[in-house]
């Protein structure tokens, strides 16, 4: 199986005298939401994988870095509400969150429940489990 790669998609809205409404419609049925905030200076959160959540990131307001590595790739997406994009994260992603601004948000939509077993907290164990999942992304 080869992982699918994560991918933007637009805040759509309307700003106008009346105040700012943004618009997320999504890609997957969401089950939960959850935010991050107040996060301190320098502070670097996730450290982890996901085996079959699915989720999408976005800033609401402030900004944050969201790096995503594969035993093969590392990349990483800017958050920043000023962009009015989301990011899709598929599952099988390491995670790391970091450089938050002191009044960002971070908001997440995630496809199922809380489920602590659906996380892989080890690095070593998350590499084997992708080679054992995956096959080199292109
Ligand atoms: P975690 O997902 O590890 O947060 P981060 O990767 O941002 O550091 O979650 C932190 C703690 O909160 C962990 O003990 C699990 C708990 N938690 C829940 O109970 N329910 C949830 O929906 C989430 C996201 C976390």
């Amino acid at each position: 199986m080869i992982i699918e790669q994560p991918s933007w998609t637009n805040l759509t809205g309307i700003s106008d005298e009346e105040g700012s409404l943004r618009i997320l419609e999504l890609p997957f049925h969401a089950k939960r939401t959850y935010f991050i905030q107040g996060v301190p200076q320098g502070l670097k959160r996730g450290f982890h994988a996901h085996r079959s959540l699915r989720q999408i990131f976005f800033a609401p307001q402030g900004s944050f870095d969201l790096e995503l590595t594969t035993p093969f790739k590392k990349e990483t997406f800017v958050l920043n509400a000023a962009d009015r994009k989301a990011l899709i994260v598929p599952p099988g992603y390491w995670r790391v969150i970091s450089n938050f601004t002191g009044d960002a948000t971070c908001m997440v939509l995630a496809s199922h429940h809380y489920d602590e077993e659906d996380y892989i907290r080890n690095f070593d164990d998350y590499v084997l489990w992708f080679n054992e999942n995956f096959t080199n992304e292109s």
